[in-house]
């Protein structure tokens, strides 16, 4: 049977498990789908041994999707974009990293929840590894404008230049943003795991506005308050990211795409 892994660290918490088995399960697909822990100088090492011993594919979660994309022989234009991997699929002599986060957010917010992309004005807050998985796939939906804040503007300005040639990202910082007003803000800092959100202007919600928070859970809680407070018209976490980009990943191992409501809604429950 062929045999998949999310690898991470920490990594019990995965629901990718419990996802990717009922998509198994829903297609008549037999397969393994485990978590496994990895430390961060063992990635390298254990995907040439899990090469050797036959496993057919990896999803790559905190902290080693940036090292694994280095760690790939091959990639994937999604994979390049973002500069980190969250799908290896085996080859004959190693594995092709590919990255489907982006290609799950803009699902998720189209076909699961009707939010538009195409000309509205969008603002990513943060600049890390999540914030550079999604941009590439906002920007081929046309908005009006990407823009992408952080606290500083080096790490805005850095991702700008690297996809210069896949269209106008307009960096900027957090305190910068004062006056201007978005349509659609996604969270993609981290500080929702230690209960904070960005520093923000007020305001910045323009009617009808709407906010996504990339994670889930108690971590999405702090932005999804602070959206709703400032008149946000729709809120929602990164739950349905997760089982898209899930999905996404799924097809790629397995060239089926399994159907994702049902097993979002059993998430929710
Ligand atoms: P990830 O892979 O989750 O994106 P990361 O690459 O460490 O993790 O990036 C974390 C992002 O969250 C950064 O944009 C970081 O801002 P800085 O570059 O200014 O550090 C942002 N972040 C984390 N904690 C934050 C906080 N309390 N307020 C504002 N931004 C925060």
């Amino acid at each position: 049977m062929d045999r998949y892994a999310v690898l991470g660290q920490p990594v019990a918490h995965s629901k990718s498990p419990r996802i990717h088995a009922a998509f198994a399960e829903s297609l008549g697909q037999k397969l393994l789908y485990e978590a496994c822990e990895i430390a961060p100088d063992e990635l390298g090492p254990s995907l040439s041994r899990f090469h050797a011993e036959g496993w057919a594919g990896f999803n790559l979660t905190v902290p080693h999707k940036q090292a694994g994309a280095a760690l790939c022989e091959s990639r994937s234009e999604a994979a390049e974009a973002a500069g980190a991997v969250n799908t290896l699929i085996r080859t004959a002599t190693g594995w092709h990293g590919d990255n489907t986060d982006g290609a799950g957010l803009v699902r998720d917010l189209l076909a699961n929840l009707g939010v538009a992309i195409k000309g509205k004005r969008v603002l990513v807050l943060g600049a890390g590894g999540a914030a550079r998985g999604i941009v590439a796939p906002l920007l081929a939906e046309g908005p009006a404008e990407l823009a992408i804040s952080n606290r500083n503007p080096w790490k805005p300005e850095e991702i700008a230049a690297a996809l210069k040639p896949l269209g106008n990202i307009v960096p900027r910082t957090h305190l910068s943003l004062k006056g201007d007003r978005y349509d659609l803000i996604l969270n993609a800092t981290s500080a929702g795991h230690s209960g904070a959100i960005p520093r923000l202007p007020p305001k910045l919600i323009a009617e009808g506005g709407i906010a996504y928070d990339l994670n889930y859970g108690q971590a999405a809680v702090p932005f999804l308050v602070w959206a709703k407070s400032e008149g946000a018209a729709r809120v929602s976490d990164g739950l349905g990211m997760l089982v898209e980009q899930a999905a996404e990943a799924f097809q790629r191992w397995r060239g089926l795409r399994p159907e994702t409501a049902a097993v979002l809604a059993s998430l929710r429950g």
